[in-house]
């Protein structure tokens, strides 16, 4: 075979009537050479049917010999070809033919000789021979997984209702569709779409609710407490005169009752055997019932190639989207994927997976974004994903982990979650000091995150670790939370203070800013805001003190997952400059391995799981310079994908930074957008274009779209949630180490940089300077270009009005300070300036953490790539020296994680050598060349402590305390006046309204008359929502909040002067049915498992936007209002 082409594959066998014992795994069985008209296929999805399980039970009537590879149903893509074939080509999407030789026609003894998983190979392997004429183009609007339901039971279907000349199934018809099997729920869905009345019997109450809403069946009679549901049906049909069509799966058992339900010339299609055999004695229907009814009564055998292309063309046309259960099995999880069927709980086609686990999660969770209940649980849609269905293989939704664990010690842990979204509108964003970037909105809130892990014995024992969906951690939010929980009182002050509380920030760059401690980071503010400091200090305590409460006894373990898609190097220059032989220990110039800690509780069924939390580098700069709305970046994205996943809203997910210094999520590279060079890469060295530096961006995977990084930030954030899952869904030991040992320890120190001396490993005294800023600072980066004409270089230093004003303002640094920078050309002597109060911290914390054998340095700056690595691996080193010397042998190889910018804000760490070079993150590097190197000495130097004795907090502060300056801090920013309605217009009146009809994909959008935002922050509630009519209980429920990317909230001021704003609510759909994606991205994003609108069946319903404010009056009084808009359909 050439290459590339397999030539062996795995695949299941099944020998009849043995049980789930007949079905077994065979490795790298052979595949036979590729004939002159067969297709090689690599298989994506098979779907199971009730017969392959009757098979093995020995309840189906069709026999075969020995073993054989079961299933008839699947679909994947063509990857070779042999040299005759005309019908396809390599790389056609395609299903398997149930009946191989059933082109059209009649079916004939000889046809039934060549069925799949029975007479012929099926298709439960990872590759498939086929011939060509064995084989069905899949619908354009299906994806894979979606098309693998299609050879029996929608074929079946489809023949029952449209095979019979003079019988096919027309508009204004009734049809009977027995039980909610897969064949039954096609006939239903074909039904539907050609306008008939459909009626359904079930024998479960749940379903039949979902049949009405989600499906829109418009009459269900529950069979099992009905006996004689045939008369009811018959009262059902428009005309009571009884159905057109019945699809009758019960068999024998059931035919009396569908001879009721049956109309005069109607057709009863005998199609499965479901109710067994009749017990004796029993009485059934008989021919003269037949005959007196004038039924016609037709077996059913599957249907041909032409029919089925007949049906695709319909499915097609209506756009129908097979129903297809929420739990989705791995192709290793067969077993488990037949014994479900066989305990009859899916909803719809079973699946199992024959390609990687990684791209199913694509799949899973965008299905699930969109159904997950909303934090207040009001989903409407909470019942399609009850315990019996999404939970096990993707090992959701609080249930029972499938984690395999061994020797992991019990520590109590738990997690917790709060809302930190500040004023979402006029306030400048943190990140890109960027003025003139002010909130306008808000797509996604933002939310702290904690985790508590605590020993079982000592009460005092334990850390709390907070990611903020924030730029950074910062010394007066730090300061704010530590008091807070000293005025809680109890066990918040006795068990949590300075040394156990670590606050990271996921360096996102869309939320707003001016809550920083220091002056350099509040100028491009315009000072401090105090509303926008104590949204974050509220929100972060309420994430520990539901985590607090959560706590519980249980589990840790650690696994790794490299994700190589989701960032770059932003400086390569720069780590170049690293010494050859330490950069050729790694493969790559940043760190691609995300670590994860899984926390589960100990319950009485076994481990549940109750969050993860993962470290891994990457810009928070996905959402680019221009966009004025709230979100979390791509972490904040990432995060929300893992919760909703996992469809538990007690689910934590914290997606930490690493060592992020030089990272960028820009990952096709930095472009010269314009100018002589445009379409060019950016220097190498310099990142200039022409001379010039805004020219120069980073390009994200979405690049071009002119969104503001939006479909960018959410790719990046999907990459790291798809791997996070991947390996959370890896439940095996091998994937996971227990966290063992009973030392959960925390350190924190304050040290002064400012003149902080030390001896470098190679015995040279050196000392730490003052803080300073760079000239290359104020370049900015490939992510976000200075707004100023700055270079990326030392060797060009020149000041821009803007930053030459605010320098002359900044101490001028003397010839020491000069001297001790180094390389540095300094432009802001921002350590030795106090006026009008601290430009920079010179105070910075040094912080580890501990449990078991797992370290964390909390890194108060961005270290780079290499300096998180060497910082690592000295924290590492020390570890394994002083357990050898304490003889602390039971805790295992130290594993060692870096989590930041945390605690305060200390710009960036980067190696000495990287310093030298001077690119932005060594101009930003505040303390000098030796930064790193001090940060290396300063925790070796403490390290021990986490080895000492377990101990209560401290009592007595240690070390130097930095300057807390919320109330000395300027603000320039000015508060809401007054809000005032147009003339004649009351506060939410409707400016422009919604449309009342829409399909899936559709952004759906209404204006209001409006009020400031700031006025209430609505802290763990909302501003817009999305309202869905519930039919069953004739009632509204809330469906999307402000939590839910595809609902955006914008505000905009109509007139400073009268006080008027307008507020515009829009309901981007496009992002719940993939539509985002447009025709285009990335090809390795999802590969053929790109699920096209995959959720649009979901979407159907009756919706209505609301939206809350609060207006401001003259007196200062703050009064709420709602107001909601015309009601629309998403058909
Ligand atoms: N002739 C053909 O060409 C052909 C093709 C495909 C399938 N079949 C046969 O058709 C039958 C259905 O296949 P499927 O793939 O749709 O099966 P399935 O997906 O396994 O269907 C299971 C559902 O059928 C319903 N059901 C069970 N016993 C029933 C009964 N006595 N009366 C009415 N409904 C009952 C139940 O619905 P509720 O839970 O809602 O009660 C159950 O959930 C099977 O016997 C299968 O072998 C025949």
């Amino acid at each position: 075979m050439a290459p590339n082409i397999p030539t062996t594959s795995d695949r299941w066998t099944a020998r009849q009537e043995r049980g789930m014992d007949g079905l077994q795994l065979d490795l790298n069985a052979a595949i036979p050479p590729i004939g002159p008209t067969s297709c090689l296929i690599k298989m994506a999805a098979v779907s199971l049917n009730y017969r392959d399980v009757a098979m093995l039970t020995g309840a189906y009537p069709g026999r075969f010999k020995g073993s054989m590879v079961p299933c008839s149903d699947g679909a994947g893509t063509i990857i070779a070809i042999g040299s005759n074939v005309s019908l396809y080509k390599v790389g056609d999407r395609v299903c398997t033919l149930f009946s191989q030789g059933h082109q059209s026609g009649f079916v004939t003894p000889a046809i039934r000789e060549t069925t799949l998983g029975n007479k012929i190979d099926g298709v439960l392997r990872r590759h498939t021979l086929y011939d060509e004429t064995g084989l069905v183009a899949v619908p354009d609007s299906l994806s894979l997984i979606e098309a693998s339901t299609l050879p029996c039971a929608a074929l079946t279907a489809w023949n029952a209702l449209f095979g019979l000349e003079g019988r096919r199934l027309k508009a204004g018809d009734a049809v009977l569709a027995q039980g909610t099997g897969g064949v039954s729920l096609f006939a239903m869905q074909f039904g539907l779409a050609a306008g008939a009345t459909v009626i359904a019997t079930t024998s479960s109450d749940t379903k039949a609710e979902r049949l009405r809403r989600e499906l829109g069946v418009q009459h269900v009679v529950n069979y099992k407490t009905n006996e004689y549901w045939g008369e009811t049906v018959r009262g059902f049909t428009p005309d009571q005169e009884g159905a057109h069509h019945v699809i009758e799966v019960g068999g024998e058992n059931s035919m009396q009752q569908s001879l009721k339900a049956v109309r005069a010339e109607g057709v009863i299609s005998i199609v499965g055997f479901l109710g067994g055999k009749p017990l004796a004695g029993q009485e059934l229907c008989s021919f003269t019932d037949v005959l007196f009814i004038a039924a016609i009564v037709r077996g059913i055998n599957i249907g041909s190639k032409e029919q089925f292309v007949a049906m695709n063309e319909f499915i097609d046309k209506h756009g129908i989207k097979p129903v297809v259960d929420g739990k989705v099995f791995r192709f290793e999880e067969a077993k488990e994927a037949y014994q479900y069927l066989l305990d009859q709980k899916q909803w719809g086609k079973v699946i199992v997976l024959a390609l990687a686990a990684s791209l199913l999660i694509v799949l899973s969770t965008v299905n699930i974004l969109h159904r997950t209940p909303s934090r207040n649980g009001q989903h409407p849609l909470d019942i399609p994903y009850d315990q019996n269905n999404t939970v096990k293989s993707l090992g959701v939704d609080g249930h029972i982990s499938a984690l395999v664990l061994t020797g992991g010690d019990t520590y109590l842990v738990g997690v917790g979650k709060a809302d930190v979204t500040g004023p979402v509108v006029e306030i400048n964003f943190m990140g890109y000091a960027d003025p003139n970037q002010l909130g306008s909105g808000v797509r996604q809130r933002l939310y702290s995150r904690a985790f508590i892990i605590g020993s079982t014995e000592v009460p005092e024992d334990r850390f709390a670790y907070l990611i903020l969906d924030t730029q950074s951690g910062d010394t007066a939010i730090r300061n704010g939370i530590l008091e807070a929980l000293q005025d809680k009182g109890g066990d918040f002050a006795k068990l949590y203070g300075n040394q156990n509380i670590a606050v990271t920030g996921t360096h996102s760059h869309s939320g707003p800013g001016a809550w920083l401690n220091y002056l350099l980071p509040q100028i491009t503010s315009r000072g401090f805001h105090k509303p926008s400091y104590q949204a974050i200090v509220d929100g972060a305590v309420a994430s520990i003190v539901r985590a607090h409460e959560n706590l519980a006894k249980g589990h840790l373990s650690v696994g790794t997952i490299d994700v190589l898609d989701a960032n770059i190097n932003r400086s390569p220059y720069a780590y170049l400059a690293n010494p050859a032989e330490e950069r050729e220990k790694y493969d790559h110039d940043v760190d691609k391995t995300m670590t994860v800690l899984r926390f589960t509780h100990t319950t009485e069924d076994g481990e549940k799981d109750i969050g993860i939390l993962n470290w891994f580098p990457v810009h928070g700069t996905s959402m680019l310079g221009n966009n004025t709305l709230v979100t979390g970046d791509n972490k904040g994205v990432a995060a929300s994908l893992f919760e909703k996943s996992t469809g538990n809203t007690d689910f934590v997910a914290g997606f930490s930074q690493a060592n992020v210094g030089d990272t960028s999520p820009n990952v096709l590279g930095a472009y010269c957008e314009y100018g002589d060079e445009a379409g060019e890469l950016c220097d190498f060295r310099t990142s200039l274009c022409g001379n010039k530096t805004q020219p120069c961006h980073g390009r994200g995977p979405y690049w071009g779209r002119h969104d503001a990084g939006t479909a960018s930030n959410f790719e990046i954030g999907r990459r790291q949630f798809a791997a996070a899952r991947e390996l959370y869904d890896n439940s095996t030991s091998a994937a996971w180490t227990p966290v063992k040992g009973q030392m959960v320890r925390s350190l924190h120190h304050f040290v002064d940089l400012s003149t902080h001396s030390f001896t470098l490993p190679n015995g040279t005294l050196v000392h730490t300077c003052p803080a300073a800023m760079g000239y290359s600072f104020a370049a900015g980066t490939t992510d976000g270009p200075g707004a100023f004409d700055f270079k990326q270089a030392p060797d060009d230093p020149h000041a821009s009005p803007f930053w030459r004003v605010i320098g002359n303002r900044v101490a001028t640094p003397n010839d020491t300070q000069k001297a001790c920078h180094g390389d540095k050309i300094i432009l802001l002597d921002v350590g030795e300036s106090d006026t009008p109060y601290q430009w920079s911290p010179n105070i910075v914390d040094v912080q580890l953490l501990r449990v078991g054998q797992l370290f964390v340095i909390v890194s108060p700056g961005e270290a780079t790539t290499m300096a998180g690595r060497r910082w690592k691996g000295a924290v590492h080193d020390a570890a394994v020296k002083i357990a050898s010397r304490e003889r602390e042998t039971s805790h295992g190889t130290p594993i060692v994680v870096l989590g930041g910018p945390a605690n305060t804000y200390t710009h960036y760490i980067t190696t000495s050598e990287e310093y030298s070079i001077q690119r932005y993150e060594g101009a930003s590097t505040l303390y000098g060349p030796w930064t790193l190197d001090a940060y290396i000495s300063l925790t070796q130097s403490y390290l021990p402590e986490l080895f000492e004795p377990s101990g209560h907090l401290p009592t007595l502060v240690k070390g130097p305390q930095p300057p807390i300056q919320v109330n000395v801090s300027m603000s320039f920013i000015t508060p809401v006046v007054v809000d005032r309605a147009p003339f004649f217009k009351h506060f939410g009146g409707i400016k422009s309204d919604v449309k009342p009809l829409h399909k899936p994909g559709d952004t759906i959008f209404a204006t209001f008359v409006g009020a400031n935002p700031r006025n209430n922050l609505r802290l763990d509630g909302t501003f817009a929502a999305v309202e869905q009519f519930d039919y069953v209980d004739k009632a509204w429920r809330q469906v999307r909040d402000d939590g839910d990317w595809s609902l955006v909230f914008e505000w905009k001021r109509t007139s400073t002067t009268l006080g008027t704003s307008e507020v515009k609510i829009s309901w981007e759909t496009g992002w719940e049915t993939g539509d985002w994606r447009g025709d285009s991205g990335p090809s390795d994003a999802h590969g053929d498992l790109l699920v096209r609108n995959g959720a649009t069946d979901d979407l159907r319903g009756l919706y209505r936007l609301r939206y809350y404010g609060d207006a401001k009056a003259l007196g200062g009084s703050i009064t709420p209002f709602e107001s909601v808009s015309g009601e629309f359909k998403i058909v």
